[in-house]
């Protein structure tokens, strides 16, 4: 069990489920350009949901796997992402992207984020490791209407 799960007691076996389910997301990505095949899956108020990445043929448009599992889940009712994991056929484990921790920051700031790769090694971080002081909802608030 990682550092991080054992520090919140046990998230060890959650997290395997979880991955398990972002493992057979990846067997869905659409990744005819890359290659680079991802599967998510992400744990909610509302249960688990999973999403892979899904290329196009202008690359711009491209989605990451991270950001179709935390749609999906909105999308299904959730509102508060607890974890994600994150596997991809790379051999280590690949963090998520920079737009996808932004992506994520807005339904669980103190996320816990696992990554994998093929070869089964993980990591895991508290999303909050990965994306320090994040912009979030609460920076709105104080804005001032028409400036
Ligand atoms: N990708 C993800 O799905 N998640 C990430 O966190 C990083 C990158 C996808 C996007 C693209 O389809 C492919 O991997 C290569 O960048």
């Amino acid at each position: 069990m990682s550092e991080r799960a054992a520090e919140q007691g046990g998230e060890g076996a959650d997290l395997d489920d979880l991955m398990a389910r972002a493992r057979a997301a990846r067997g869905h990505a659409y990744a005819p350009y890359s290659r680079f095949r991802v599967g998510a899956a992400v744990s909610t108020d509302r249960g688990i949901f999973s999403g892979a990445n899904v290329e196009n043929a202008s690359y711009g448009v491209s989605i990451c796997a991270e950001r179709v599992a935390a749609s999906t889940a909105v999308a299904g009712g959730a509102r508060r992402i607890d974890a994600v994991a994150v596997t991809s056929s790379a051999s280590g484990p690949a963090s998520p992207c920079g737009a996808c921790r932004q992506f994520l920051y807005e339904f669980g700031p103190e996320m816990t984020v696992a990554a994998e790769g093929t070869h089964g090694e993980r990591k895991v971080w508290a999303l909050s490791e990965l994306l320090v002081d994040g912009f979030g909802p609460s920076d709105l608030e104080s804005a001032v209407n028409g400036e």
